[in-house]
């Protein structure tokens, strides 16, 4: 029978030609048979360097998959695992990466992976024992309240979305431990490395990625809307409101606005999709997995595409991104939508005239507490019923050397677009803690 040695060694090859991926982290990838973690799936598309959903909520939101053995590879990297490490993974899902951590902890270590969902849960325990990975304890359970019996960890990772740090991650976390994690900014997620520093976690890395978000109670405020199931069409923003008719507004006339700003995709998913979620409240972004909606007027072929842009009621506009030195265009649709690209430009230009702060430099602070009473004051505090989601939490202009959360400008309200420059800090209130991004080596272009 094939053992696929010779297709996983390609998808090994692809990952690292992407950068960064150190020789523990690939012997991980060599070892564990990926196509035994998605049984129905073609060994040769397990191989491929791919996220593969394998389940889907009732309106076609995905919920569970096996990541993109890169993005796995990369957060492993981030990790910094050793052998005789103690792990807790919050997102089971196939078991895939769980077997990935115990290949890394090796013999003398342990790894417990913890999913909200039963049925993967029986699904990852099959599919760890088929592989040989007998050691690996998977739990159901919501993973925010991490798992105090397997405590202390010397590492928590993340492989789903999280909106907040969880006291109970930082409480079962061992002295000297790190946490890797999908963090939500505003809308936009980035997989930070956080360690203790000062009474507070500080970032040693920050990477791009797009993870499914956390479900059960400890979810946070983020909305993803489905706008069209035979396109799979949908809308992510950083909290419900109303966002008028999007299909209508598509399916009008639109308006072409050059930018004039000469930046290529990467830059504008990395650098400045990071910014707008931080400056502007309206931010949204559209993807679609089949053409249907994005692709007229848009770079590239078909296939996911993913658009940010600002959404009112009454208007749209998104950013089209195409290869540099083409600079992008902005479309603008609805009776709305020029006002709202006019902002979108003001944004890029912004964004542009700060030295295009992007992922690589960003540092996030994580400070205990959210500022309003009866938050946490403690990072290792007990989790507290929830207080989040009130019209104050978001995205904060501060950074003037005050405590987050003492006399910082709330952004509710304060709906002028503008924000912090980079060095600042910007201010995320969440409900256990609170985030401050900065970026400190970025400067102003001379
Ligand atoms: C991207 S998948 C994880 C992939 C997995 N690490 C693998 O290698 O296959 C995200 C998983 O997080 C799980 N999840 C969502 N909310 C959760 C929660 N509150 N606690 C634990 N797991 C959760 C989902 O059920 C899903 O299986």
């Amino acid at each position: 029978m094939a053992d696929w040695r010779v297709a996983r060694e390609e998808m090994v090859a692809r990952v690292r030609g992407r950068g960064g991926i150190g020789e523990e982290v690939a012997g991980a990838l060599r070892a564990v048979p990926r196509h035994l973690f998605l049984p129905g799936v073609p060994p040769e598309t397990a191989y491929r360097d791919e996220a593969i959903v394998t389940r889907r909520d009732a309106e076609g939101r995905p919920v569970s998959s096996s990541s993109q053995p890169t993005i796995m590879a990369v957060m492993l990297e981030q990790l910094g695992m050793e052998p005789g490490h103690r792990v807790l993974e919050v997102g089971a899902g196939t078991g895939y990466n769980a077997a990935l951590l115990a290949y890394l902890a090796g013999p003398g270590g342990r790894v417990t992976s913890v999913d909200i969902d039963p049925d993967l849960v029986g699904r990852a325990r099959g599919h760890l024992a088929e592989a040989g990975f007998t050691g690996v304890e998977v739990v159901c359970g919501d993973g925010a309240e991490g798992f105090a019996p397997g405590a202390p960890y010397d590492r928590v990772i993340a492989t789903v979305g999280v909106w907040d740090l969880f006291p109970a991650w930082l409480e079962q976390l061992a002295p000297g431990g790190r946490i890797v994690a999908p963090v939500d900014l505003n809308g936009v997620q980035r997989s930070v490395a956080l360690e203790r520093a000062d009474g507070r976690w500080t970032s040693r890395s920050a990477v791009a990625c797009g993870f499914m978000r956390l479900r059960g109670p400890f979810a946070g405020p983020e909305v993803l809307r489905p706008l069209d199931p035979e396109s799979e069409l949908m809308i992510s923003l950083p909290r419900a409101r109303k966002t008028g008719d999007v299909l209508a507004a598509l399916g009008g006339p639109a308006a072409e606005l050059p930018s004039g700003v000469d930046a290529g995709p990467a830059a504008l998913a990395d650098g400045f999709g990071l910014w707008l979620a931080a400056h502007e409240p309206r931010w949204c972004l559209l993807s679609e997995s089949r053409p249907r909606w994005l692709t007229a007027g848009a770079a590239g072929g078909p296939g996911f595409t993913m658009v940010m842009g600002i959404v009112e009621d009454g208007g749209l506009c998104l950013l089209h991104p195409r290869e540099a030195p083409a600079p992008p265009v902005v479309r603008a649709f609805g009776s709305g939508g020029a006002v709202l690209a006019a902002d979108l430009l003001a944004h890029l230009r912004a964004w542009d005239a700060a030295g295009r702060p992007s992922t690589p430099g960003l540092r996030v602070d994580v400070h205990p507490g959210n500022g309003h009473p009866g938050s946490d004051g403690n990072l290792g505090d007990g989790v507290q019923a929830g207080n989040g989601m009130q019209a104050g939490d978001g995205v904060l202009s501060g950074g003037d050397g005050r405590p987050p959360g003492v006399g910082a400008r709330s952004r509710a309200g304060d709906d002028d677009g503008s924000g912090t420059a980079p060095g600042d800090g910007l201010v995320i209130r969440k409900r256990h803690t609170t985030f401050v991004l900065s970026w400190p080596a970025a400067r102003g272009r001379t």
